[in-house]
């Protein structure tokens, strides 16, 4: 019971995700907590407070002065009473709202009267949440301390529309609760770490492009475990389908280019962990129209060129971070490879994967998958760590960073 024992305000705003609450307050309450929901008017459009107070065993709130409830529980305490808020689907009304000031119905009232965290869950048509407008009360919120789960990338509900919207699943609002509530040390309080994910897409022109099967799960994981540890992320993420870790400042890129751009607009920094399985080549062509197939011409003649090595540009770097940690894909002589990459990248730390067939997980199964079994080679020595999920992997990858850098 992760969370037994936590008081947890849930406001749900309008919108078709509004469903998936029904299933988060059932999640919330199986570990313990007390749940509580106050719902938008538009938000009763989608879900009924009949379903949300069964599965709350509570009463649920909908209405700014309602006799019933002020005399019984006022905004303020509403918003008082509780040990984090949550919004979730946070629309982009909602979002304004909060960015703004305003309070003109009871869910923006106890937003604006509480002295709670409060995380929030956008959910929205990807050209709304796209918007300058959206952007620019997002950038308030994050500036405000308001933590964001999601959104994530998928298919809309409404539309035949996919791109950044869709709300955070249920377990990852979960998870980001579990981690703004979890009172345990913060031995990574006060550090910068810079962490990389995901594949990257190399354009070949402007409707194709070369990737890889990198689902950015381990990336994600491993900047989510450092941000429970307190340190101040800073995650780089290439083209992933999964939802930006919470706690993490995620900045999104495309090409190999632009993650070295960002990771060295991070610096400088304490670490730096290099998850991403970064393209090494891209193509050489700068072309701004399709290429178009042509009888008797045959198939175009693709010039690569190689991508700036990442982990190896910041391993020698100026500014290099104390720590530097690279990851390695190998099906043979994964320590002796391991140890080369060490020495030609900079690296302190090599987490090598071994993604051979006996390896028993793969290189399918590691790459997209949810489980990895990896040895830590450094100058030291090798240390083996039995497969465990990604998750497990990350939690002790954070621990040891924090103790790499406690000693450095
Ligand atoms: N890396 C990087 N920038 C690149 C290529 C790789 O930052 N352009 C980083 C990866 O994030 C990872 C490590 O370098 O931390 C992997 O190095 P790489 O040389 O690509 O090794 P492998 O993927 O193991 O493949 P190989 O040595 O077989 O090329």
């Amino acid at each position: 019971m992760t969370l037994s024992g936590k008081r947890i305000l849930l406001i749900i705003g309008g919108g078709i995700a509004a469903y998936k609450c029904l299933d988060l307050i059932r999640r919330l309450r199986e570990r313990g907590a007390a749940v509580r929901c106050a719902m938008t008017s538009a938000a009763q459009e989608f879900v009924t407070p009949l379903a949300v107070g069964a599965l709350s065993a509570d009463h649920v709130f909908t209405e700014l002065f309602d006799r019933q409830d002020e005399h019984d529980v006022g905004h303020i305490r509403l918003s008082r009473e509780a040990d984090l808020l949550v919004v979730a689907p946070a629309t982009a009304d909602l979002m304004a709202k909060m960015a703004h000031g305003l309070a003109n119905d009871l869910a923006s009232t106890v937003l604006m009267a509480t002295d709670k965290p409060v995380l929030i869950a956008p959910a929205m048509n990807p050209r709304m949440w796209r918007h300058p407008a959206t952007r620019r009360n997002r950038a308030i919120l994050e500036k405000d301390g308001i933590r964001f789960v999601g959104p994530a990338k998928g298919e809309m509900a409404e539309s035949n529309e996919a791109g950044e919207g869709r709300m955070a699943e249920p377990l990852e609002i979960v998870a980001a609760i579990e981690a703004l509530l979890d009172g345990a040390p913060k031995p990574l309080a006060g550090r910068r770490i810079i962490v990389t994910s995901g594949p990257t897409h190399e354009p070949i022109d402007p409707v194709r492009y070369i990737a890889n099967r990198s689902s950015g799960k381990q990336g994600h994981a491993l900047a989510a475990a450092l941000a429970r540890l307190g340190a101040d992320v800073r995650l780089v993420s290439g083209p992933v389908a999964i939802a930006d870790p919470t706690g993490a400042t995620t900045t999104h890129v495309e090409t190999a280019e632009q993650m070295l751009e960002a990771v060295e607009a991070n610096l400088p920094a304490d670490a730096a962990v290099f998850v991403a399985a970064v393209a090494d080549w891209r193509t050489d062509t700068k072309t701004g129209q399709k290429i178009k197939k042509e009888a008797g011409k045959g198939p175009p003649a693709l010039q690569m060129v190689e991508n700036p090595d990442i982990l190896s540009t910041v391993g020698h770097h100026a500014k290099r971070p104390k720590l530097v940690v690279g990851f390695a894909a190998e099906t043979q002589n994964v320590v002796d490879n391991a140890r080369a990459k060490l020495a030609k990248k900079g690296a302190d730390l090599i987490v090598a994967n071994d993604v051979s067939h006996d390896s028993g997980i793969g290189a399918a199964g590691v790459m997209g998958g949810d489980r990895n079994r990896v040895r830590i080679v450094s100058a030291e020595g090798v240390e083996e760590w039995p497969e465990a999920g990604k998750d497990e992997v990350a939690a002790r990858l954070a621990a040891l960073i924090a103790e790499r850098l406690a000693s450095a």
